[in-house]
């Protein structure tokens, strides 16, 4: 064997040809040639391949129970979307029926939403802009979803999880688990969310202060959406006219999930709600396929 830029891919991909398992030898012989054509193509100087080498140990380091530097750092380079997507799609099989676009997870969902009745409040500071969330979970075929479970987390009117600020915000903040009723029908008061920045005292924020890239993330709502025997999809309603919308820091905006909250100077209706008006209105139905 004599090693040389030219024998290395085929050497390494050989090298797994025994691998029992089909998808592993699969992975393995994809991941090799893709590496070895990025290390081709950049040509690493022995610094900058040690500086790489640093950068991922000191991203796994940074890891613990309630940190996963690894997965913001696939988020941050579009891979987490990327996955999510091509998931998403394959799911969907030849069955085109258009569901619910899925969107990243993020790190803050995180502990157990508290179980809320129909059209509660998730909002437990009372600052911040009112806001009501209506929608329905709807089978792909329109048919209501009745006793959906239905997941809800978004940060506050300053862009703070309650878990981000232990002492500010009771646990709980901001966070709900509804179950539809007979019509499929969810409802939630709050407070409108903020954009935020993601964290970024890791090393995710070091790179995303070396090539100038902002952090933040446009306001959202978190969702999962589930029901036995359909496909639980797990995503976001983004706020129309948020800052951020057209650069979210982890590439995560579908256009259908982007939402008008219509601002409702209605007091009749506030009444109905439970909010004071002025407040704003967002719908947000949700499809599910069958599994
Ligand atoms: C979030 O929306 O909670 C989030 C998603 C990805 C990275 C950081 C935060
Ligand atoms: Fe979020």
């Amino acid at each position: 064997m004599d090693f040389t830029e030219e024998s290395a891919t085929p050497a390494v991909v050989e090298s797994f040809a025994g691998t029992p398992d089909p998808r592993l030898r699969e992975i393995l012989g994809s991941l090799t040639r893709h590496l070895h054509d990025f290390i081709r193509e950049v040509e690493p100087t022995m610094e900058e391949w040690e500086w790489g080498v640093d950068f991922l140990t000191r991203t796994g380091q940074k890891c613990d129970d309630t940190r996963q530097e690894f997965i913001l750092l696939s988020d941050v380079l579009g891979v987490s979307m990327l996955v999510e997507t091509i998931n998403q799609r394959k799911a969907a099989g030849t069955a085109g029926e258009p569901v619910t676009d899925s969107t990243v997870l993020g790190p803050f969902h995180m502990v157990d939403s508290p179980e809320r009745a129909f059209g509660d409040s998730i909002d437990m500071m009372g600052t911040g802009q009112p806001c009501v969330v209506t929608g329905r979970v709807l089978s792909v075929d329109g048919t209501p979803l009745a006793g959906a479970m239905v997941d809800v987390w978004q940060a506050d009117d300053n862009g703070f999880y309650d878990v981000q600020q232990p002492g500010a915000q009771p646990q709980g903040n901001g966070r709900g688990l509804f179950t539809t009723d007979e019509e499929g029908r969810f409802r939630f008061s709050t407070v409108v969310p903020a954009h935020y920045p993601i964290p970024t005292d890791g090393p995710v924020g070091e790179l995303l202060g070396a090539t100038e890239r902002h952090p933040y993330r446009p306001a959202h709502i978190h969702f999962i959406a589930g029901h036995t025997g359909f496909q639980p999809v797990t995503t976001h309603i983004f706020v129309e006219d948020s800052a951020y919308l057209d650069s979210d820091a982890v590439f995560a905006v579908k256009k259908s999930l982007v939402q008008t909250f219509t601002e409702v100077d209605d007091a009749a209706l506030a009444a109905e709600y439970g909010v004071k008006a002025p407040f704003r209105l967002a719908g947000f139905d949700i499809v599910l396929r069958p599994s």
